[in-house]
């Protein structure tokens, strides 16, 4: 099976979490997006019908309503029974790395008002230890060169995204700084200390928005992660 493959089967199985007539949660990126088309499908079909959703990101928004999924603001729901989202990385643990995509603040956000996290992925994104893919950070412009020098004490080498030549904004105007050569064994520890230096808005690590299962496409099937 390819990779696309792989995306496509957690995004149909990613289904048997959507309850009837609930506003689902619906993060970004390439998963993500064969699970919106499996949702649009399943309500065309009238196998499900949900009150509509919140977003993580502008792009998910367009997809979702160019299928005509009603999408609401997150300060319009206080609850949500449950956030589905792709990740660069997942541990045994279901802690994540996420970001690359550049959504990460707005999925920690709608991650937070959701009981469940599933976690969609294929199989190339199961490890060990956090921090072989280049861990995402979302910064205010002005501190990213302090942001910088903090990572380096810390072993990691931090670089601006660029897009089109210039550094990438994202969906909340905003850069974002990849490091390498981390090795985040203490997920919790590491998101809650970066969180707290001046200038980061959201660091990659989804440890306190951990996921509750991973559904995780392999070429032998779906295998179901409870965490
Ligand atoms: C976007 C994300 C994505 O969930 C992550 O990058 C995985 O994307 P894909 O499903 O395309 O591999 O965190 O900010």
């Amino acid at each position: 099976m390819t990779q696309d493959e792989l995306k496509t089967q957690v995004g149909l199985a990613a289904l048997q979490y959507v309850q009837n007539g609930e506003i689902v949660g619906v993060g970004t990126g390439s998963t993500v997006n064969k699970f919106i088309d499996a949702l649009a499908s399943a309500i065309a079909a009238g196998q499900i019908k949900i009150a509509g959703t919140v977003s993580s990101s502008v792009a998910s928004t367009e997809k979702l309503k160019g299928h005509g999924i009603p999408v609401f603001e997150a300060n319009d729901v206080t609850r949500l029974g449950v956030y589905i989202d792709g990740a660069d990385e997942i541990d045994g643990d279901g802690y994540m790395v996420k970001g690359g995509g550049a959504a990460l603040t707005r999925e920690k956000i709608v991650a937070s008002l959701a009981d469940k996290f599933v976690c969609i992925a294929d199989e190339s994104k199961l490890v060990k230890t956090l921090g072989a893919f280049p861990l995402p950070v979302e910064v205010i412009p002005m501190a990213a060169d302090h942001i910088q020098r903090r990572f380096a004490a810390k072993g990691g080498t931090a670089t601006i995204r660029m897009k089109d030549g210039v550094p990438l904004i994202t969906d909340n105007g905003q850069h974002i700084l990849d490091v390498t050569g981390l090795s985040i064994k203490e997920p919790l520890a590491f998101e809650l200390g970066v969180n707290q230096w001046a200038g980061v808005v959201t660091v990659g690590v989804f440890a306190q928005q951990k996921a509750s299962v991973c559904l995780l496409g392999t070429s032998t099937g779906v295998r179901v992660l409870e965490f």
